[in-house]
This record gives structure tokens, sequence and C-alpha cells, in this order.
């Protein structure tokens, strides 16, 4: 059995008159020491999918629908007090603006060494000693000295090493990180990049990696989830997804990638308002494919023809996937 095990998952926001479906019928699954990513664009429900894993939801949101197993537990269906015990032990997790998790009145060195005290009930020395060591696990120059600094004396990259040093610090066998490298400049995201490949292959650590660009997906993660309008539309290998995309939306997203001496190709229009989704499939009224059918009726998952005995599956969710497509 998977580590994670998303199942059927369904999200709504509470708006009063109204309610908005913000993640709807989302299932994917994440071995052990496996890396996952999870990409769509601004608004597509990757954020509120981490924050359902966490039950970290904003008062006003429920989940409707489904199941997230974990190591055997049903985390949509645990109490608060149970969550507390998997949160940050068992489960960590990096946002995407590193000053969100720190609290700026206090050391790095005590926030980090606070997770330690916190959830194994460590003494101040040890907890101390094992933080330092963190801090030279994910490369923090001077792991010592920078203990005792608050997080504004540093770099928006050191910082992200430092929430990583936090997330990692009770060695939980899961990690999320939600767009860990979208407030950081491309060097610095390339370093931190190599970080989490370096630290998931040595702790054996699953990864959800949360990003709007699959090209950084490709980087660090076997497998790829593409979300749009709250929904998957594809899931497979990222080589299968890159060679072989059968969803006009992931092939899109391929393309919106930055090629060299290539002029810049986006996804044309915008994503709806997830108040009120279009009939049939989601990205039809986006779609330079399609057909009078997908305005009406909505495509279910399907498994790929191409996809291999040896690999896992690979799914989309279109009537007329680009792979077998007859011009
Ligand atoms: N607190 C909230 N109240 C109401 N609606 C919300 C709230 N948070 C998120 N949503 C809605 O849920 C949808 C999904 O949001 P989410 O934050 O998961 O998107 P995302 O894919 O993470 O986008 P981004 O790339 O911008 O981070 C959005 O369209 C948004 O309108
Ligand atoms: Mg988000």
């Amino acid at each position: 059995m998977a580590l994670l095990e998303v199942q059927n998952l369904t999200v709504e926001f509470d708006l009063g008159v109204e309610s908005l479906r913000a993640v709807n019928d989302v299932s994917f699954a994440i071995d052990a020491g496996e890396a996952l990513g999870l990409v769509g664009e601004s608004g597509s429900g990757k954020t509120v999918t981490a924050l359902s894993i966490m039950r970290l939801l904003d008062r006003s949101a429920k989940i409707v629908q489904g199941h997230i197993w974990f190591d055997g537990q049903d985390l949509a269906a645990e109490s608060e007090s149970a969550m507390q015990s998997i949160r940050g032990r068992r489960i960590g997790m990096v946002f995407q603006e590193p000053m969100t998790s720190l609290n700026p009145g206090f050391t790095v060195g005590e926030q980090v060494a606070e997770v330690y005290r916190y959830h194994l009930q460590l003494s101040s020395v040890e907890a101390r000693r094992r933080t330092i060591e963190m801090f030279e696990r994910v490369k923090l120059p001077g792991a010592r000295e920078m203990f005792r600094k608050y997080p504004h004396e540093f770099s928006g990259g050191m910082r992200q090493r430092v929430t990583i040093a936090a997330a990692l610090a009770c060695g939980p066998s899961l990690l999320i990180a939600d767009e860990p490298t979208t407030a950081v400049d491309v060097t610095i995201q390339a370093q931190i990049l190599s970080l989490l490949r370096e630290l998931q292959r040595d702790l054996n650590l699953a990864l959800l990696f949360i990003s709007h660009d699959l090209a950084v997906v490709s980087e660090l993660c076997t497998r790829a989830a593409v979300l749009y309008g709250a929904q998957l539309v594809e899931v497979g290998s990222t080589d299968a997804i890159f060679t072989a995309p059968n969803h006009p939306y992931t092939a899109g997203l391929i393309r919106s990638i930055p090629q060299r001496g290539q002029p810049l190709q986006g996804i044309p229009g915008t994503i709806f308002d997830l108040r009120t989704p279009p009939p049939g499939c989601r990205f039809h009224p986006r779609c330079i494919y399609a057909r009078p059918r997908c305005s009406w009726d909505a495509p279910p998952l399907t498994k790929s023809s191409t996809n291999s005995q040896a690999e896992k599956a690979h799914v989309y969710s279109c009537h007329y996937p680009l792979g077998l497509r007859v011009e």
C-alpha cells in the first residue's frame, strides 16, 4: 500500500450564499520514498489539496468527500489532537514564503529547537545539538553561529533552508513542499531543488512537491499529477507526461516552458471562476482541439493505451487524447 493515498478528495469553501469547490474528486498516491509533483496554474487547488492533507484548512473550508490515507490512518477523519502528533512529526510542510512559518521575534535556532522540544520532548541542550546538526544537513554555512540569528538577518534562500530544517527535524516520512522556490531567484531555486533532491534520496523521504512549473517538477519528481480547475486532468510518470502528454492542458503547460530562441507560448484564455465551472470538460472553453461533445460530456479519467505494464498508471481525462488523435 502507498504511504499516502488521497481518494476522491473534495473540498468546499462556504461563501455564505454560495459555495466554491476548490478540490473536486482528486485521487493520487505516493509510495514511501517517492516524489510526486502536483502541477497546475494559479487557483487550480494545489495549496488547498496540501492543506487538506495537513488538516490546516480555513474554518470556512470543509472536506465534503473522500479519504486521505496516510500510513493506514484516514487523516480526513482524524481528530485535531491526533493531527497535532502527525503534523511536523510524521508529515513536514514547507511553504512558498518562509516568513509565513518563521516568527520574526525569535532566533531561527530557538524556533527549530522548539520543534524538537515539543515533538520529541528533548532537553534544551539536546534540542540545540540536534538543531545545529540539522542546520549542517541543510547546508547552512556556519551552522553554530546561525543558531543565534533572527529570520530578518537571512536571505530568502537561507530562510527557506531553515524552514526545510524545521520541517525535517523529527524525521517525517512525507514532506509537502508548496512552491518552495517561487519566492527566490533562479540560482537559489537551483540550490534549493538540489538540496531537496539530496535530502529526499538520503532520508528516503516521500515528497509531494507543488509547483506551477512543470519543468521544475520534472527535475525533482518521477511522477506528476496535473490539476486544472480543481480536478486532475492527467497523472503519470514525468517521462511519459513530457514525451507523450494526452491532455491538451498538459501539452499547453509543456509548450509554455520557455525555450531559448523560441517565442513564449502561453495557454490562451484564463481559468474559469470556480463558483461557476463550465459544463462538460472544464478545459473545453480554452481547448484548441475541443469538439461539440466536450461542451456537455465530462470525460472520466481513463488509462493511457501507451501505459506499459511495468509503469504506474498513466491516466488522463479527455475524449480526444493527443496520443490517439486522428487529424
Ligand atoms: N480562504 C479561502 N476562501 C475562499 N476561497 C478560497 C480560499 N482559499 C482558496 N480559495 C479558492 O480555492 C481555489 C484554489 O486555491 P489554491 O490556493 O489551492 O490554488 P493554488 O493552485 O495553490 O494557486 P497558486 O498557484 O496561486 O498558489 C482558488 O480558486 C480560490 O479561489
Ligand atoms: Mg498555492
